[in-house]
């Protein structure tokens, strides 16, 4: 049995209780537990227990000094491409002198572009690449993670990248989620014969994939340009009968029915939301569909952010994910999508934080073992530099303030 005590923690946030919650909604998302001058003691990797320092209890187990910084559950990035072969700084340049993301993808670049690089890379040299992305991220405090598919386009290069996720799987310290994300885009050779495009998705990829074992869940870009409401709903029904639970790109470049089909088909999640409006907060309360936004995307893509305020004040739930991929998002410190949401959503610190912890197990279906400080989670948790509040991690945003995260009751390097 091996026990670590983290002891000086000037505040333990991020405590629930009770550890049947799986998500917070509305005001209960402004509520983030604490206890000051805490303590955290972590027994095999799980938390054991954590109370007072005056209520320390004797133990022989290692030690580690919070020096008086702040302790937090690890972030849960929900949505993340990082398996990908190249950046794309030159599509970059292309919008700051006027093109459009919708531009660069009509005439073949975006996610086309990614595809046809991915295809000319092996397996092998895909997952060194992707290997440190996943554990730069670690270092910036992510405890659980969803990896998708979608740079392929192909048979075998969907096949190639979620072999590449279930080999991260094999050597991650944390969790790892794999979503199959055949319908990213039309392959150019299916522009005239979209149909063709789909059933090899419905034929050919979700079989294979259902048959090696290769993903939890299925996605389809919804949106304008992308794949329709009537194509997610049919690759959606496909995948429900091979056990894949719905995961939806959605109304990122316009109000096109991807929140509704999401919530129609029991998505787990519905992610991006830029054009969400009262049609969309309807349709997401009568469901059980978590609703994620991806500010990174909005920060960079110049495009409108979702509401995640009014979604809040709607009484709804609401997740952030960094959305890590070379188009859209090339960053994945978690930190930062909290201070966009904060500054750009008007979201309080403590709702951003249990939007990207407790919100993003949810969107995982890993409630029962991350996303808060419970006694019986994984004992995967953040130290913070000597702050002064916790709404100093949103304010300094960009700057790297994390002292150590401990991920299983161990420290990362
Ligand atoms: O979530 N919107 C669709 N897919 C990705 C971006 C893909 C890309 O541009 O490479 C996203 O933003
Ligand atoms: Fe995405």
């Amino acid at each position: 049995m091996k026990s670590v005590l983290i002891k000086n923690i000037k505040s333990l946030y991020g405590i629930i209780q009770n550890v049947s919650i799986q998500k917070k909604s509305g005001t209960e998302m402004n509520m983030l537990d604490s206890i000051d001058n805490a303590y955290l003691l972590i027994t095999d990797g799980i938390i054991k227990d954590f109370g007072v320092m005056n209520d320390l209890p004797e133990t022989t187990a290692e030690v580690i000094d919070a020096n008086n910084g702040y302790v937090l559950p690890c972030f849960i990035d929900s949505h993340t491409h990082i398996v990908y072969a190249k950046s794309r700084e030159e599509e970059f340049v292309m919008r700051i002198k006027g093109k459009s993301y919708e531009e660069i993808s009509e005439a073949g670049g975006g996610i086309l572009n990614s595809a046809g690089k991915l295809q000319a890379m092996s397996e092998d040299e895909l997952f060194e690449s992707a290997k440190a992305r996943l554990f730069e991220v670690i270092k910036f405090g992510t405890g659980a993670i969803e990896i998708k598919s979608g740079y392929g386009l192909t048979v075998e290069d969907e096949l190639k990248m979620l072999r590449v996720i279930k080999r991260l799987k094999a050597i991650s310290p944390i969790t790892i989620k794999a979503t199959f994300l055949g319908a990213h885009a039309i392959p150019t050779e299916y522009k005239q014969n979209r149909e063709a495009y789909i059933n090899l998705v419905l034929n050919d990829m979700l079989p294979k994939v259902a048959a090696e074992n290769l993903a939890e869940y299925c996605d389809v870009f919804c949106d304008q340009g992308f794949f329709t409401v009537d194509e997610t709903e049919r690759i959606l029904i496909a995948a429900k009968q091979y056990g894949l639970k719905a995961k939806i790109h959605g109304n990122e470049l316009g109000y096109t029915g991807g929140v509704q089909v999401a919530v129609k088909h029991q998505a787990l999640s519905v992610d991006h939301l830029e054009y969400t409006g009262e049609a969309e907060i309807t349709s997401l309360k009568n469901g059980n569909t978590m609703p994620v936004g991806l500010p990174n995307c909005s920060f960079f893509l110049g495009i409108p952010y979702a509401p995640g305020r009014q979604i809040i004040d709607a009484g709804l739930p609401f997740c952030l994910a960094s959305d890590y991929n070379p188009g859209s998002s090339p960053n994945g410190r978690m930190s930062f999508v909290v201070s966009l949401a904060c500054t750009q959503m008007k979201l309080t610190p403590e709702e951003a934080i249990n939007a990207t912890t407790i919100n993003g197990a949810y969107a995982l279906e890993l409630s029962h073992t991350h996303g808060s400080i419970t006694k019986g989670k994984l004992g995967n948790v953040i130290i913070t530099k000597q702050i002064p509040s916790l709404a100093f991690i949103p304010y300094s945003f960009g700057v790297d303030l994390i002292e150590t995260v401990i991920i299983n009751g161990a420290k990362i390097n």
